[in-house]
């Protein structure tokens, strides 16, 4: 099923951060470095004025170990950046220019 309704953002960005107590056998997107990075996220895009860019904060995305994962809809593209480099292109080449970077793609398999 295909809805064509008006979308709210442009791009919607949902970033885990999910905490786990040390050692615990999931471990956690927190645990690897995931607030600093989201939280340059948010400042990058606040300081290119992206209005039409939505973010948000969650709990864990089912994939811990791949970690730390972020989604960016409407595409569905799990991102899995590592540096605030990887953030910064992001934004520039994806969020701002609708050109995902591939290099940072998380590929699922079952
Ligand atoms: S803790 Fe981030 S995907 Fe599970």
């Amino acid at each position: 099923m295909s809805l064509d309704l008006p979308q709210v953002y442009r791009h919607h960005v949902f970033c885990c951060s999910q905490q786990r107590p040390p050692g615990h056998p999931r471990g956690s997107c927190a645990a690897k470095n995931a607030h600093p990075l989201w939280e340059q996220l948010g400042q990058r895009i606040q300081a290119k004025g992206l209005l039409d860019i939505g973010m948000a904060w969650t709990g864990c995305l089912g994939f811990c170990s791949a970690g730390p994962l972020m989604v960016v809809y409407p595409e569905g593209l799990w991102y899995r950046p590592e540096t605030p480099a990887d953030i910064d292109e992001i934004v520039d080449s994806h969020l701002v220019n609708n050109r995902p970077v591939e290099r940072l793609v998380m590929v699922l398999t079952r």
